[in-house]
């Protein structure tokens, strides 16, 4: 008796508990659906609203943000004494090195340090290369890079050469750090750049020195 009361208490319980199983398991792919319908409409009220990432982010402000981390105030803004100390002369921001500014002869190099800071602005740099200056990176047609297309600043940057493909790039430029920007970034440091007010500033022209040996 109490075997059969057991065995009918078992096979009632078998189906019981199938179907609490597929009761329970309704409820949660109920639940899956729901959320998963939820999650769809999460999404296109999402493209619907704002751009993808890549696109929402204005070059301008991205360029602002390379040039500013980028350190290229740095080299190209001529620095000052101000009251706390030296700083840049932000009414120059980016103009390379002054024109106006005479740079007494570097010492020889052979006394010297390898590299030496020709000027209390920063902008002017000698060493085993010869003397740089500079570049003016604002938009003046005739001193900056106002001609320039996107296409010549990402060659020369890529590349290490000139803009006008004559001669390599000098240091203390670090154009390898920029070669390794992506084009997106690059094209964003352009916009940056491009968008500055002009400054006409004709920087000199390098001087470069013999190759060792001749
Ligand atoms: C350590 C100093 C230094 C820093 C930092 C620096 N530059 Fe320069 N840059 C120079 C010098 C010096 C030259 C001139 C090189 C020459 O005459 O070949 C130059 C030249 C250039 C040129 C002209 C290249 C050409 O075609 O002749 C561009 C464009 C430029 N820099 C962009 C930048 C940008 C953008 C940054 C910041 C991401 C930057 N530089 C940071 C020193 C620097």
């Amino acid at each position: 008796m109490l075997n059969v009361w057991k065995r009918d208490r078992s096979r009632m319980f078998v189906p019981r508990i199938a179907a609490i199983g597929a009761i329970s398991g309704g409820i949660a792919a109920l639940f899956l659906f729901a959320g998963c319908q939820r999650a769809e409409q999460q999404a296109e009220t999402q493209t619907s609203q704002a751009p993808p990432a890549s696109a929402s982010i204005d070059p301008v402000a991205r360029g602002k943000y390379l040039v500013t981390v980028g350190s290229c105030n740095d080299c190209h803004t001529p620095w000052k004494m101000g009251e706390k100390g030296p700083e840049p002369d932000m009414t120059k921001y980016l103009s390379g090195h002054p024109q106006e500014m005479v740079v007494p002869p570097p010492p020889q190099l052979s006394e010297g340090p390898w590299m030496w800071l020709g000027t209390g602005t920063m902008t002017a740099f000698a060493g085993p290369w010869g003397v740089s200056y500079t570049a003016n990176l604002t938009p003046d047609d005739e001193t900056g890079i106002g001609v320039w297309t996107e296409d010549i600043f990402i060659n020369a940057m890529r590349s290490g050469k000139h803009w006008r493909q004559t001669r390599p790039i000098l240091p203390p430029m670090p154009w390898f750090s920029l070669a390794a920007m992506t084009d997106e970034d690059l094209k964003a440091v352009f916009s940056f750049l491009k968008s500055l007010p002009p400054i006409k500033n004709m920087v000199p022209e390098p001087v470069i020195a013999p190759a060792p040996g001749t």
